[in-house]
């Protein structure tokens, strides 16, 4: 059976095979500068305009225009189906290439069935809270514990009653049922054969995806039983490292959400909204993870994390620092509450009520501050030795974070702290980095040395031909679009700084302009994977009109640095933004004087984006 193949195994294939191994082995290569050059395979030609650049690790031809990667190279010069040109590339670098299942219509029937037994489950314990002989217990549990039955209601909170078999009696009508139940979660196997009832004798919390679905359960027991929560394993719809308890219910909740806080425990998100305060999150038993917070950060621009004040409470709070460095790209914030010992939001903000719980996370410690307190515990600032020591733990941190003025600051912060200048910091950063790399590139399989020859070393000299004047002509035709996909291509890490927002907006607006809705994919896909490389990124696109257009834009060089590439892509995108924003403003204005009853509610979604955009803070 032949499944899709992976895009990370094709990833993986192109930063393990070497273009110049490939195609040398096919043409005769000659070494010129840094790039090598041959007579094009694919047009007719007396002097060699075919170049291949083993940094960027893809070919281009100036003559014909054509280009691109090592899987390109093969399918267009073996002529060779996709998936074959795979198999032989593989082949040459020894690997095997896995196929991904193909999710059968039958495999996806099956989730729907277990989303629905899902949802019958939960309304069973719900309807068991309200119905049951014994449901006196739980609803006086819930009481004692502060919660209105509105609330109780809004988090679909219910009761399994004891007994081994209530669910199983009220849901399995076939063997198909059971086994789904099975599936999902609800229903446990018994060696012997036969099942019973995972959630028995406990007070039930739902745990529902961002669309609303139920996906799994948590059960706590009354008393102090272990375990005190017993949760829903993965299923084929649930996988705990990526859901959240309560985000559904918060966005219920609220028209705007402007932050959200992150806390251990799911009643701590129901005390929560119990006392007004209805933005708060939990993980699942697991430490909050970049996925839980790309989750977030896609809804909000806030995070307040919240932990306990004790030692397993800090650890839990270096984690989800770390998880979080990498996506703090400027505008968005993330703060650190530490609870004092012994409370948690619940027993907090039931004993202190809303407006303490509220100054608190007001107050809660900036994600600086709480990078260079966590980092500088033990280090004794007064001594050289200590603001040294500050300055390695402290870099790899902020190395993490994408490039922008909050980089900039914090940087400029560790500089006044440890009295070493910015500049030698930025120094010992790229030093740090660079032993990185070294490491990095000496565990992989480099291409012996000798294959590199210095420049200049033991190769005749051929200087390329100069590119025919209408390709010259068309790479200086360049628009700012063009431009910024141009610099993105060479310098992909500085997506990162990038609001996609916007470009998502001045694309909508535009719809008629294919550069940008390139750009806009561009992006998306460097959000997705700020360490693609270009020939990764061509690998993408290959035999797409985008990819065309992206090997032409690698086939020009930039002849900037990528801080200097940073500034034009910046010039190019705030040129791109404010034509956008103009000509909203203007048709906004416009339509606003022709029907001066226009309100919000009755304006399109474009023209909402534009107001938003007049209003919007102004940028760069
Ligand atoms: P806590 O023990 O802090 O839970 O565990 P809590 O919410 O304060 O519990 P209450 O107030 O006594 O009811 C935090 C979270 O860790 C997971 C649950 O998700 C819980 O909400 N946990 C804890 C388990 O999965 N199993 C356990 O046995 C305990
Ligand atoms: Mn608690």
């Amino acid at each position: 059976m032949s499944g899709r193949i992976p895009q990370t195994f094709i990833d993986d294939l192109l930063e393990r095979a070497d273009i110049v191994d490939i195609i040398d082995s096919r043409l005769a290569l000659r070494k010129t500068g840094r790039n090598y050059s041959a007579l094009c395979p694919f047009h007719k030609e007396k002097t060699p305009s075919f170049s291949v650049n083993p940094d960027k690790q893809f070919y281009y031809c100036f003559g014909c225009g054509a280009g691109g990667n090592a899987l390109g190279f093969l399918m267009d010069y073996e002529r060779l189906d996709f998936p074959v040109a795979v198999e032989n590339l593989a082949h040459h670098v020894g690997l095997e290439v896995p196929r991904e299942q193909v999710e059968n219509p039958q495999k996806s029937q099956q989730r729907r069935d277990i989303y629905s037994l899902l949802e019958k489950s939960s309304e069973f314990y719900q309807q068991q809270l309200r119905e049951h002989s014994s449901a006196q217990k739980a609803t006086t549990y819930l009481k004692a514990r502060g919660l209105s039955g509105s609330v109780a209601k809004q988090f679909g909170i219910g009761y399994a009653p004891p007994g081994w078999d209530n669910l199983h009696k009220q849901l399995a009508k076939t063997d198909e049922d059971i086994k789904l139940l099975t599936e999902g979660g609800m229903l446990i196997e018994k060696d012997k054969g036969g099942c019973y009832d995972r959630f028995r004798d406990r007070i039930i919390f739902p745990i529902r995806d961002s669309r609303g679905r139920v996906v799994a359960f948590g059960g706590r027991v009354f008393g102090d039983e272990k375990p005190k929560y017993l949760n829903s394993p993965e299923t084929p719809v649930f996988h705990k490292n990526r859901e959240l308890y309560g985000l559904y219910e918060a966005r219920q909740a609220n028209r705007h959400l402007s932050k959200i806080i992150v806390v251990e425990g799911y009643m701590d998100v129901v005390a929560l909204a119990q006392h007004g305060i209805s933005y708060a999150t939990a993980t699942l038993g697991t430490a909050t993870s970049e996925a839980h917070l790309e989750k977030i950060f896609r809804l909000v621009d806030e995070v307040i994390f919240c932990f306990d004040g004790d030692q397993a409470g800090r650890k839990a709070a270096d984690r989800a620092l770390e998880n979080a460095l990498p996506l703090m790209q400027d505008g968005r914030q993330a703060r650190f509450l530490f609870l004092p010992d012994g409370e948690d939001p619940d027993s907090l903000v039931r004993s202190e009520g809303q407006q303490h719980f509220q100054q608190l996370v007001d107050s809660a410690l900036p994600l600086s501050d709480f990078l260079f307190q966590s980092v500088s515990g033990g280090i004794d600032l007064e001594t050289m030795d200590g603001r040294a020591r500050l300055s390695t733990l402290c870099l790899p941190l902020i190395h993490k974070l994408p490039t922008g003025v909050f980089k900039s600051l914090m940087l400029q912060s560790l500089a006044d702290r440890t009295g070493i200048s910015q500049q030698a910091l930025e120094q010992l950063t790229s030093q740090q980095q660079q032993n990185k790399q070294h490491q990095a590139s000496n565990t992989k399989t480099a291409p012996p040395q000798e294959q590199y020859p210095e420049e200049g070393v033991g190769s005749p000299h051929q200087p390329l031909s100069r590119p025919p004047l209408a390709e010259q002509q068309k790479l200086i035709e360049l628009s700012g679009t063009q431009k910024a996909m141009m610099l993105l291509l060479h310098y992909p890490r500085l997506a990162i700084q990038l609001d996609i927002d916007i470009i998502c907006a001045a694309a909508t607006e535009h719809p008629a302009d294919p550069d940008i809705s390139t750009l806009l994919q561009l992006l998306e896909k460097l959000k997705d994977e700020p360490h693609a490389t270009p020939h990764l990124l061509l690998g993408h696109w290959l035999h797409q009109p985008a990819g065309e257009l992206f090997t032409r834009l690698l086939s020009k060089d930039p002849s900037i640095n990528e801080q200097a590439a940073q500034a034009e892509l910046n010039d190019c995108i705030n040129h791109l933004t404010h034509l956008t924003k103009r000509q909203n403003q203007q048709q906004f204005i416009d339509e606003l004087a022709n029907n001066k009853t226009l309100r919000f509610e009755e304006l399109s979604d474009a023209q909402k984006q534009a107001l938003r955009l007049i209003y919007s803070k102004p940028s760069g």
